[in-house]
């Protein structure tokens, strides 16, 4: 077994190379994306101009620390690159994220996200998801409805406590871990999840990263989705809209 810290520091160095002069950045959350940040903050001193959406207060913190220009989410269409860690992820680039309870702007920022690039110490790959239990954030007074959900369609849904008290996303949500197993059919529970009413977000991040970079002992692995030639091309000026 690996080093993690070093793994995870190899993993946030290789990631960064992928940033470019002019960039809107996504800025993930936990131990792994704190190396990319700071790595970044590097680049910003050595006269880069970069932009950047944080994923939650801490990351922020971080930015703002090191100089980098921070903008909010809802005041961006889109971003170029975001470097973000992850709980789990399997051969198809699915993830389970959320350990950090950020998931919400993780997935909000991945969504809007041209490249999403995962970084990882290697006891993150898993041949299935599901040893790690999936956080999902829900509306305070929904806790433990979704709970009871989750129960009954054959999960267990732990509520996440921070002492004595709920723990508080940065929404000021709570989280319910929900415990599946190792997953057979992860859009499945993906879309169960979802129709809960009370859930805000799940942390199955399902078709959304497109590059993880492990570190592995001394060196790093890349994993790279596969080009998806089944998505028809958009023909330019027009744009696909769900109800028209
Ligand atoms: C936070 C996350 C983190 O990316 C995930 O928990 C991995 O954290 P770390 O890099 O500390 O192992 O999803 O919500």
């Amino acid at each position: 077994m690996g080093d993690s810290t070093k793994e995870k520091q190899l993993a946030a160095q290789e990631a960064v190379k992928l940033v470019e002069d002019g960039m809107t950045l996504g800025l993930g959350t936990g131990s792994t994306a704190y190396f990319a940040i700071e790595e970044i903050g590097q680049k910003v001193r050595n006269g880069f101009s970069l932009k950047a959406v944080p994923t939650s207060a801490r990351t922020e913190e971080q930015a703002r620390g090191l100089g980098i220009e921070l903008v909010s989410i809802d005041d961006v269409d889109s971003i170029d690159l975001t470097i973000d860690g992850t709980d789990e992820f399997d051969d198809d680039l699915n993830l389970i994220k959320g350990g950090g309870g950020a998931l919400l702007k993780e997935k909000m920022v991945a969504r809007i996200t041209d490249r999403q690039v995962i970084i990882a110490d290697s006891t993150k790959h898993v041949e299935r998801l599901g040893a790690f239990k999936i956080p999902v954030e829900v509306l305070p007074f929904t806790v433990n409805y979704v709970k009871s959900m989750i129960d009954e369609s054959g999960g267990i849904g732990h509520i996440r406590m921070n002492g004595d008290d709920f723990y508080l996303t940065d929404e000021k949500n709570y989280i319910v871990d929900a415990d599946y197993g190792l997953m057979e059919d992860p859009y499945e529970i993906s879309d169960f999840l979802n129709d809960i009413e009370g859930v805000v977000c799940n942390g199955l991040f399902l078709d959304l990263a497109e590059i993880v970079i492990i570190g592995k002992d001394d060196s790093v692995v890349t994993y790279e989705r596969e080009a998806d030639d089944e998505e028809p091309d958009e023909e330019e000026g027009t744009e696909e809209r769900l109800f028209a």
